[in-house]
């Protein structure tokens, strides 16, 4: 018999048939994500659960699920799952780094050269029919080439960030939990604390994954240690950002720009006061949605859960002592 799964979006088809072929798969179809009472009802007499980073995994759906063997997400951020519970019921958690590192540092880098030069705002300009000549004065914005980027998190995508900002001749600086020596030579990066980090960057760009200590880390006294004229670019999570700091920032002139692909709540309510700001761009968290790398996902999640099934060490595990 083919163990038992649920799934809970359509994910690129490459993943799904890894997932018929080695289980029976209830999947759900709605374009919205299944209310958390949903999951906790499907997942009863489920061995395996295969989600995203919209739904939230916490203790009540593992009581539910007495069967449970892996939970596999659909994304590297693991932070919709209450990864200590799994532990502790030898439930192993699989997740998708690396495939998605490259697409994820080329949006991250768009955003920084829309919001450097007033991209989306030119766009909205000329659909208005405001455009009646060339300008000398006209949308003014930063330098990219030769301006200092600050990278907070230098892991995976925040290093392939910073190997992109060597080819705009950007002065790159870092700050991250952990000093990364080699890559310090490797790309001739800066190693300093986050304050200074802050004060110096004329671009400040979020790779650390969302926990406690990372809450709320850009708050308004971190906004007001940037410069008037610096650009914020998130695409990590969004309540690593205080909102409410952010929108204050932004209307107050203490910072110039945001460029978010992640905001507190997703999706940010269509009257957030942050969206009627000219100086930010949001966009609805698809810094790691192209075709390729969905697909690479798809198949990354897949393999995952069918690895843990069986019993096996995932190839990509978050908590690998769950089966110690
Ligand atoms: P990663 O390789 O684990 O990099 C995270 C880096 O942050 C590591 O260098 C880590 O240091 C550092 N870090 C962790 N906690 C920290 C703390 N409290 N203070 C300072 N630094 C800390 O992860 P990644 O693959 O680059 O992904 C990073 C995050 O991006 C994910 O967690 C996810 O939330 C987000 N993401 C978003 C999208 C999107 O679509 N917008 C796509 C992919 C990923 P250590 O070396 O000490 O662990
Ligand atoms: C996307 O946000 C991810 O964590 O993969
Ligand atoms: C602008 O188009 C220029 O030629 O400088």
């Amino acid at each position: 018999m083919k163990p038992k799964v649920y799934v809970t979006c359509i994910i690129p088809e490459k993943g799904l048939e890894i997932v018929r072929e080695f289980c029976e798969m209830e999947i759900w179809h709605g374009e919205i994500p299944p209310p958390h009472e949903v999951i906790v009802e499907r997942v009863r007499d489920k061995a395996g659960l295969l989600c995203l980073l919209t739904d939230r995994i916490d203790a009540e759906v593992m009581d539910a699920a007495s069967q449970l063997r892996v939970i596999s997400n659909y994304a590297v951020g693991y932070d919709n799952i209450d990864i200590p519970t799994a532990t502790a019921r030898g439930i192993i958690v699989g997740n998708t780094p690396g495939v998605l590192t490259e697409t994820t540092a080329d949006f991250a880098f768009a955003l920084l050269m829309a919001a450097a030069r007033r991209v989306v705002e030119g766009v909205h300009y000329v659909q208005a029919g405001r455009w009646r000549t060339w300008g000398p004065m006209l949308m003014l914005g930063q330098d990219i080439h030769g301006a200092t980027l600050g990278i907070v998190g230098l892991g995976r995508i925040g290093t392939a960030v910073a190997r992109r900002a060597a080819g705009f001749q950007m002065r790159v600086i870092y700050y991250d939990q952990t000093r990364k020596r080699g890559l310090e030579d490797e790309l001739g990066l800066e190693y300093v604390n986050l304050p200074t980090l802050l004060r110096q960057a004329d671009f400040v760009s979020l790779h650390v994954p969302l926990v406690p200590q990372t809450r709320h880390v850009i708050g308004r006294p971190e906004l007001q240690l940037m410069k008037p004229t610096a650009v914020l670019i998130n695409t990590a999570r969004g309540s690593i950002v205080d909102t409410g700091a952010l929108y204050l920032a932004l209307r107050e002139g203490e910072i110039a720009y945001a460029a978010l692909d992640v905001t507190d709540p997703e999706p940010i309510p269509h009257d957030d006061p942050l969206l009627s700001l000219d100086n930010v761009i949001v966009v609805p968290h698809i810094a790691s949605a192209s075709v390729a790398t969905r697909t690479r996902m798809a198949v990354m999640a897949a393999e995952n859960l069918i690895a843990g099934l069986k019993g096996q060490m995932p190839p990509h595990a978050v908590n690998p002592e769950a089966l110690a």
